[in-house]
């Protein structure tokens, strides 16, 4: 058997939108050699998948099947993640506003929940991952070595998408109302709400730096290694 204590670690973040995730995933993953898993580009490949074939987002059983039935890959480049649906690379399409709210509301399906959470667990069983979304924690590792729910002030979080989607020329109040929209429909849906699980560090990011957020986390990692050895 493995010694465990050689065994790399399963990280999860989640959190609303806006506070921080993906950066800090990423440049996480990067530091440590891990491989950073973003759960929520796989909800948004199936809405663009529904988008593509004129499905409704509130139709749980053809959405479950257009899941098992399509390829959504997760794939890992030198330049960051790219994520493909049946071969075509869609990276950049997914996060436009339409799948944005279509991911919201496909993921209140429980059927397509559990079969994503299988495809999940999957990926990130090895270790050595740094996982982020909303339920990692909860529901696809809740033996996590280490979960952390990144949060921020909702009005920072409108800021800094608006930031981040204003290249786009979008409607400052629009994009503010669909992320509360959003915001309200992935804590209230009744299958896995985004929610903190109760072993997990809360971190408010609202005050705090990129940077100053990665060397906290950082700091959880050492941590959990010292503690194993
Ligand atoms: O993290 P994101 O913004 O890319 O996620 C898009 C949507 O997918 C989000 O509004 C809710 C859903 N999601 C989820 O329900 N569970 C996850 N683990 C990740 C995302």
């Amino acid at each position: 058997m493995t010694d465990p204590s050689l065994r790399k670690l399963i990280i999860a973040i989640d959190g609303p939108a806006g506070a921080g995730k993906s950066t800090i995933a990423s440049r996480l993953a990067r530091k440590l050699g891990y491989v950073n898993l973003e759960s929520g580009a796989m909800y948004r490949a199936l809405a663009l998948c529904a988008i593509e074939w004129d499905a409704s987002f509130d139709d749980e059983a053809t959405l479950l099947k257009m899941a098992q039935d399509s390829r959504i890959t997760l794939e890992r480049t030198i330049g960051g993640n790219r994520v493909l649906l049946d071969g075509k690379d869609v990276s950049a399409r997914i996060r436009e506003r339409d799948v944005s709210e279509g991911a919201s509301r496909v993921s209140v399906h429980p059927k397509v929940r559990e079969w994503m959470v299988a495809r999940q667990r999957e990926m990130g069983i090895g270790g050595g991952v740094v996982m982020e979304g909303r339920d990692i924690g909860t529901k696809v590792f809740p033996d996590a070595d280490l979960k952390v729910f990144l949060d921020a002030d909702p009005l920072v979080r409108e800021q800094r998408r608006l930031d981040q989607q204003r290249v786009e020329g979008a409607p400052a109040q629009a994009i503010a109302s669909e992320l509360r929209e959003r915001d309200r429909r992935d804590r209230t849906r009744a299958a896995s709400p985004l929610l903190a699980a109760e072993d997990a560090v809360v971190l408010d990011s609202t005050h705090m730096s990129e940077d100053e957020v990665l060397n906290r986390i950082e700091e959880l990692v050492e941590q959990r290694l010292v503690a194993r050895r």
